[in-house]
């Protein structure tokens, strides 16, 4: 089982500074480690982005721990590891479908807060929009795309206090595309807001923070369980998971996560999903037990 981690965007030889410790833990742990050059690969070169790893002589698995990429780039790394006999764990489809959340909707719409979307064509169209917002009549909502939101920039780029206010809802959307520029995904999702137990706000930001976790799901099991912020007192116990591993269980990925949060009323609901491999681990988590366990699983599966 080999891990993928990307390289120094300027030596390809040395793992990406972010992901040092990663990468010593992972290898600690036994894992073989490889790095990709992640450039290359969003350029479109993926033979370049993987040239420093050798081909296997027979099929072997492998992960990817790094940045997060879009599905297009995605497909090609998936594609060319699996011409030289490398298979990422996790195929197109799947990542596809925890990365983009109107993909996991539908799996864990019973524990989230509702949500519709538009696709990036359709957002000059006020029409779509107003339609699209009607579910919420006046209450409050978020706004993100498919994947990330702007979420440190909470009130001009992220909350709408009033669903019906349609100056209001234009003006975040657009602060919002502004942040986004290129790297907008697909399109924008809009989200009741629901309120959370407050942690602490965050000390640069100011953003909210409420009682949040991740749980990373292995082959539909919850193998590691993590604070998601670095800042805020977790006094209280963690999530009870039964209800979730049951959704986890309808997931299409063999390795994702799950981000869960406490309501106002005590209540528990996801957050959002998301693909394990692109998925950070706070600056707090014990990566040494994260990679241990992860080979014990692993082993455990192959
Ligand atoms: N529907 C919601 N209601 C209230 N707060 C939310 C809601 N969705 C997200 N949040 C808060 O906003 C933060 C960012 O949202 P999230 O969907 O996780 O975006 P990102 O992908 O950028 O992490 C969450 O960590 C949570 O604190
Ligand atoms: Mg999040």
């Amino acid at each position: 089982m080999r891990i993928l981690f990307c390289s120094d965007p300027m030596n390809r030889r040395e793992v990406d500074a972010d992901y040092r410790e990663e990468y010593e833990c992972a290898r600690n742990a036994g894992f073989k480690v490889d790095l990709i050059n992640l450039e290359e690969l969003i350029e479109g070169n993926p033979v370049r982005a993987i040239r420093s790893i050798p081909a296997a002589d027979n099929v072997e698995r492998a992960i990817y721990r790094g940045w997060m990429m879009k599905p297009m780039h995605y497909e090609l790394l998936y594609e060319c590891l699996k011409r030289n006999n490398i298979m990422l764990i996790t195929d197109n489809l799947a990542y596809r479908n925890c990365h983009h959340l109107p993909e996991s909707y539908p799996v864990i719409k019973e524990y989230t807060p509702g949500t519709v979307w538009l696709h990036e064509e359709d957002l000059n169209d006020s029409i779509k929009l107003e339609q699209a917002l009607q579910c919420f009549g006046q209450s409050p909502i978020m706004i993100k795309d498919f994947v990330k939101s702007q979420k440190h920039h909470w009130h001009e780029a992220c909350f709408v206090p009033d669903a019906s206010d349609l100056n209001h809802v234009q003006r975040v959307l657009e602060k919002f595309l502004e942040l986004q520029g290129t790297g907008l995904n697909e399109g924008i999702v809009f989200r009741a807001y629901v309120k959370l137990a407050h942690l602490t706000d965050h000390s640069i930001s100011g953003m909210p923070l409420s009682k949040e976790y991740r749980v990373f799901y292995f082959e539909g099991q919850p193998i590691f369980l993590v604070n998601y912020w670095d800042e805020g007192k977790y006094d209280e116990t963690a999530p009870q998971l039964s209800a979730f591993n049951q959704v986890a269980e309808q997931v299409n990925s063999p390795f994702f996560t799950m981000d869960l949060a406490q309501t106002d009323s005590g209540d528990w609901i996801i957050v959002e999903l998301g693909d394990a491999q692109v998925s950070g681990l706070p600056d707090h988590a014990d990566i040494e037990n994260f990679y241990t366990l992860l080979k014990r699983f692993f082993s455990a599966h192959s």
